[in-house]
């Protein structure tokens, strides 16, 4: 059957009577039947690495290679992910796990699930929908989210779609008066806790992602004014109306910078890219109310440590006076699993829901957001570990 296909999308490809973006979508659709196992809807996804193929298939290469980039070699960005691999479980037998229940608290607010959704930048560049088809499946599902800084809708339409504000994630602006501005917007949207990224203040080298970008030949204008990688004004929404020149990630911020964020406003502040005890401990210090523990899914800096290898040394220095979450490489429900067990609250997912939303939208992510909760499920029931609470390090081995 997918042989026919193929051949049939091959000949098409061929045709001279196409245009020839009918012809390139005729080649892509005949590559995607080369794939084994290769989806063609949400449904058919049966673990959450089918959705990067059809990612791969659905977007144009330059939006593909923003998104698929880590930084030089992509080493963080695979080191994130193999580590997982190296974490063995040790499961108890015959305990009643009838009733499992994945339920915890952050901040005094029930979670149904640790799972939990990443702040990714420009997401019309995946769907025309982007953050809106994230947000509404956040809503069916009931995962919290965390919206981007450079978001393409913007907090307020966000938060109606999402029935609730979302947390905000922050990009600091250059200049100390626009981010009075931009964090006044984001606490009079409702906005409970500001995510403070720290992981990426003095830049980073992407070959990936230029690489991508060098092989796609559409015309890109509509969106990008100033040549691929520069938003026209309509696509930083948080920006507009509050006269900001759109210049973030202020190099000189210090600790001092975060006291000031943290007077600044009432929303709880995290931060999010702390890798390290010593610095989990300042932070504790200075008041910080969570720590996301990331490496920017491998976005900032070369031959970081895996997230979940920095983890527990994290958890370690803060003796469990604020919430730990994690973020970088889970794929699997086990690999959620393994950083609750290495003291996580919760867990967050960057890529894997982009590639559902890029593929299929809302019932994209919905899908991808479905299957890692019942992944969880199995594993928590399989490892005699019914809640969350039940779940600790004696059950992982470390190699
Ligand atoms: C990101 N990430 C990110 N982080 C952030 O604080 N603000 C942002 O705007 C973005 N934008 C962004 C874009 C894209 C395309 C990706 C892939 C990632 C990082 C994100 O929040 C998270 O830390 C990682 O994605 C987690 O790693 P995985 O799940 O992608 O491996």
């Amino acid at each position: 059957m997918n042989s026919n296909r193929r051949e049939f999308f091959q000949f098409l490809a061929a045709s001279t009577v196409l245009t020839p973006s009918m012809r390139a979508l005729a080649q892509q659709l005949a590559v995607s039947h080369d794939q084994p196992g290769a989806i063609m809807s949400a449904k058919e996804a049966l673990q959450v690495m089918d959705f990067e193929e059809a990612a791969r298939r659905a977007l144009p290469p330059a939006h593909w290679g923003y998104m698929a980039s880590g930084v030089d070699d992509d080493l963080t960005l695979r080191a994130n992910v193999e580590a997982y691999r190296h974490i063995g479980l040790k499961p108890r037998r015959l305990v009643d796990v009838s009733k499992p229940d994945l339920s915890t608290e952050v901040f005094g607010v029930r979670w149904e699930t640790p799972l939990f959704i990443c702040p990714v930048g420009g997401q019309r560049a995946f769907h025309p929908q982007g953050e809106m088809a994230t947000a509404a499946a956040a809503k069916a599902k009931r995962h919290q989210m965390i919206l981007s800084n450079v978001t393409t809708y913007a907090v307020e339409d966000v938060a109606k779609t999402l029935g609730t504000p979302p947390w905000q994630q922050l990009y600091m602006p250059l200049k100390w008066a626009e981010t009075e501005k931009l964090v006044k917007r984001i606490e009079d949207a409702g906005v409970p806790v500001l995510v403070w990224t720290v992981d990426l203040l003095a830049g980073r080298n992407t070959p990936t992602m230029t690489r991508f970008g060098r092989q796609d030949t559409r015309n890109c204008v509509a969106c990008h004014s100033n040549g691929v990688g520069t938003p026209v004004p309509g696509y930083r929404p948080m920006y507009e109306g509050l006269g900001l020149e759109g210049r973030y990630n202020p190099p000189d911020a210090t600790w001092a910078t975060f006291d000031q964020l943290k007077k600044l406003t009432k929303m709880k502040v995290m931060l999010k890219g702390i890798d390290s005890g010593d610095d989990a401990q300042l932070a504790v210090q200075h008041g910080v109310d969570g720590l996301i523990v990331s490496n920017h899914g491998g976005r900032a800096t070369e031959t970081l440590r895996a997230t979940i290898d920095c983890l527990p040394e994290v958890v370690e220095a803060v003796r469990g006076r604020i919430p730990v979450f994690v973020d970088g490489g889970v794929r699997h429900g086990t690999d959620i699993y393994k950083a609750l067990a290495s003291g996580a609250r919760g867990v967050g997912i960057g890529r894997p829901y982009i590639w559902g939303l890029s593929a299929f939208g809302q019932e994209g992510v919905e899908r991808v957001l479905d299957i890692l909760r019942a992944e969880l499920t199995m594993t928590m029931k399989q490892m005699g570990t019914p809640t969350v609470k039940d779940i600790s390090a004696a059950r992982l081995a470390r190699t």
